[in-house]
């Protein structure tokens, strides 16, 4: 089945693509700010956003249409209620979430209104890094289930 190893191969580039991003700003790009607040480090974290964030979305499609495509390829429906399977429900949850907020909630503003809601500098941007630590944990338990669950664990 050569057209499944091809979604599977676009999937995993680009969750690679879309969670590698992930990571560098959060372990990187964030601390960094954080630790240098410096100039306008708003400016700064929004000129990668704004880079970033147009990549995301080709990623976060690309890996919906892939996914998708195995599921219907591979009739894997009934995985959704067997609890040794619990990574792939998670990942349609939080390519969910990630659709609401790349597609709804960014462009909109509303994200951008509830992270600088209420309280000082120091407290949106440790609240910003907060919320990217925990989506990019969720994520790494989402592939490392996925790996060790489609291999026989
Ligand atoms: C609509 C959303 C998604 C759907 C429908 C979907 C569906 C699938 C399917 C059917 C497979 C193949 C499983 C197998 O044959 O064993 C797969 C593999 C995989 N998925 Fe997803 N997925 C989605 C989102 C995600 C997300 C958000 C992530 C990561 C955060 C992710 C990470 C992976 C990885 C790493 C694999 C490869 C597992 C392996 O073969 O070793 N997926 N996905």
């Amino acid at each position: 089945m050569p057209d499944v190893a091809i979604a599977l191969v676009v999937h995993v580039l680009a969750v690679l693509w879309w969670i590698g991003g992930l990571a560098f700003v959060t372990a990187v790009f964030l601390p960094s700010l954080r630790a240098n607040q410096q100039g306008d480090a708003l400016a700064a974290f929004h000129a990668i956003e704004n880079r970033f964030e147009p990549q995301a979305r080709i990623a976060v499609v690309l890996v919906g249409v892939s996914g998708l495509y195995m599921l219907f390829r591979l009739d894997l429906w009934s995985w959704f209620v067997q609890p040794r399977f619990w990574w792939l429900d998670l990942m349609v949850l939080y390519w969910l979430l990630f659709m609401l907020l790349l597609f709804v909630l960014g462009p909109t503003g509303m994200l951008k209104r509830v992270m600088r809601h209420g309280g000082e500098q120091a407290r949106i941007w440790r609240r910003m890094h907060n919320v990217h630590r925990v989506l990019l944990v969720v994520a790494l338990v989402i592939v490392a289930g996925a790996v060790a669950g489609s291999h026989g664990f």
